[in-house]
């Protein structure tokens, strides 16, 4: 069968980058079918709801998706829940994988190549807030042994595939001994059952934040749960050369959804200075993970690679996102 696509372009420039990193897709699949979805504040706004069931179910129905980005108001807005956070949990996308790597031109570093995976389903993001009474607020974190041993899978999986010298358990199991302590004890005892002994390493959240600092380059694959993940792997795209090109990958229950790390960017929108290369390196995630295509996946990141080299410049300002489309594009052939 031919591969298929759900295409949710969502909010602000994640309407801008999608449809570069579909055209760049579609160049390298050219019998891709693709299937448009609705989820965000937009659509929230038109229907009441952030992620509507047809979208959860085109999601289903193709496997593999490409989501851009959506707009969350930071107070609480009745009904309405953020659309990727619905996504990654009514899917089961249990795991998120961050590459941070050196890229011509852009990176403040050469030698970097690390890749963060984090539990994507649950922790302090498990939607467990409340009032415990005027001026208390709780937020419970959850941390199950079937997340974080799903997790621990998918890291064997991802070691295997890079052949991994050394991977980095990241928690805070001296303050949160429970939760810490079961995530850090169920993925060691995974990785070592699968033969990672020598491999595996563990630091304290705080620390890890630091030498990704100080010495990003000693870092390989590095796995940890729900926020320290979304916060490391901001800091870590600093060396790839920002959020414009940071890619992820939502990944589980056989379904792959790839998602440039970046939100929906209201103060440049419209602008044309939205960068499409994190959508764009989230494509080679999907074909190098979820459709197995490495070939297509290397061929991505060398246009992407060769486009940085011979024609990156920093003052592309409102001629961003069309240089870099027609770069890439041009480099594909
Ligand atoms: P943001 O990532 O949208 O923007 C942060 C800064 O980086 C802005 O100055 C923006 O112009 C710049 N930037 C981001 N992506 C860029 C790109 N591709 N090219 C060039 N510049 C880029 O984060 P912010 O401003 O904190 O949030 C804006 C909205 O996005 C909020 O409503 C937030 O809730 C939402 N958001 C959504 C996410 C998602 O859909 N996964 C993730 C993060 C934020
Ligand atoms: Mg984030």
């Amino acid at each position: 069968m031919s591969p298929r696509l759900c295409v949710i372009p969502g909010d602000g420039i994640g309407q801008e980058v999608v449809p570069v990193a579909v055209a760049v897709l579609q160049r390298l699949l050219p019998d891709l079918t693709l299937v448009e979805a609705e989820a965000g504040w937009e659509c929230f706004q038109r229907h009441g709801v952030a992620v509507p069931e047809v979208t959860l179910q085109a999601m289903r129905n193709c496997g593999a998706g490409l989501f851009g980005a959506v707009s969350s108001p930071s107070h609480q807005v009745p009904g309405y829940r953020s659309a990727i956070l619905t996504l990654r949990q009514q899917l089961g996308l249990n795991v998120n994988l961050r590459p941070v790597r050196s890229w011509p031109q852009v990176s403040p570093k050469v030698g970097i190549d690390l890749l963060i995976l984090r539990e994507n389903s649950e922790g302090l993001y498990s939607g467990r807030e409340h009032w415990q009474e005027e001026g208390v607020a709780i937020a419970e974190r959850v941390i199950s042994r079937t997340a974080s041993q799903r997790l621990a899978e998918c890291a064997a999986q991802v070691a295997a595939q890079r052949q991994a010298r050394r991977i980095t358990l990241v928690h805070k199991a001296n303050v949160l001994p429970l939760t810490c302590g079961l995530f850090r004890d169920t993925c060691r005892a995974h990785l070592e059952a699968q033969g990672w002994r020598d491999v595996v390493d563990e630091r304290l959240v705080d620390v890890a934040a630091l030498q990704l600092v100080a010495q990003p380059e000693t870092f390989d694959l590095i796995v940890t749960s729900n926020l320290f993940g979304d916060i490391l792997s901001d800091l870590a795209c600093h060396w790839s050369g920002g959020l414009g090109l940071a890619p992820s990958l939502n990944w589980g229950n056989g379904l792959a959804l790839a998602e440039p790390v970046h939100g929906s960017a209201p103060d440049i929108v419209g602008s044309g200075r939205a960068n499409p290369l994190a959508a764009i390196l989230s494509i080679a995630l999907l074909l190098r993970h979820h459709w197995q295509r490495e070939d297509l996946a290397e061929r991505l990141e060398r246009a992407v690679a060769d486009f940085l080299r011979e024609e990156w410049r920093d003052d592309l300002a409102g001629d961003t996102t069309r240089v870099v489309s027609e770069g890439v594009l041009a480099r594909i052939g």
